[in-house]
């Protein structure tokens, strides 16, 4: 029997037992944006979360203050695993990527017309204040509540 490749359109719980393709898991990341995002600096784990500022064709895209312990951690380690979850669909989504600092300033700019609350602290302290980062090496897995026991896949993310 020829399996023809799942199409990006289908709704994602007709797709059980395939793992998510690219497309899917950037519509995942662009519909479930909070994420528990894990760094590890002298070997001490920490976990916070965070929001996908962007997932399109500049990569998948976050961002912190400078001065921040996250951003410290990362720039002092920049492997990182991001967990995405759906509550409707009971679907969990990890990323293990590494960080990639960029001082791209007009990113930095949609970021902020996006965050608009973040626009009185730009005022004051200037985009410097203001650290972003895309990810590269991106592993991808996911685990639902329906298949629990699956062996995990991994997907990468090639186009980032
Ligand atoms: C849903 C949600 C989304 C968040 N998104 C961000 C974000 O994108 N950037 C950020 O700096 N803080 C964000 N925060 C706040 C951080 O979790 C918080 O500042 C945390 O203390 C940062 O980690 P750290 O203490 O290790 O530096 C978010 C919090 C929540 C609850």
């Amino acid at each position: 029997m020829e399996i023809l490749p799942r199409q990006a359109t289908e709704p994602v719980d007709q797709r059980k037992g395939a793992p998510m393709n690219q497309v899917e898991i950037m519509e995942f990341v662009n519909k479930n944006p909070a994420f528990s995002l894990a760094t590890c600096a002298d070997n001490v784990p920490h976990v916070r979360m965070m929001a996908v500022a962007f997932a399109d064709s500049r990569g998948i895209i976050f961002s912190t203050g400078r001065d921040k312990d996250v951003c410290k951690q990362i720039r002092a380690n920049p492997r990182i695993e991001m967990c995405f979850y759906c509550v409707k669909d009971e679907i969990q989504l990890r990323i293990a990527a590494t960080a990639v600092e960029t001082d791209d300033v007009q990113l930095k700019k949609d970021i902020v017309e996006k965050f608009d609350f973040l626009k009185p602290w730009i005022d004051a302290e200037g985009y410097d204040i203001l650290a972003t980062f895309r990810i590269k090496d991106a592993a991808v897995t996911t685990w639902t509540m329906a298949e629990g026991d699956k062996p995990k896949e991994y997907v990468s993310l090639t186009n980032l």
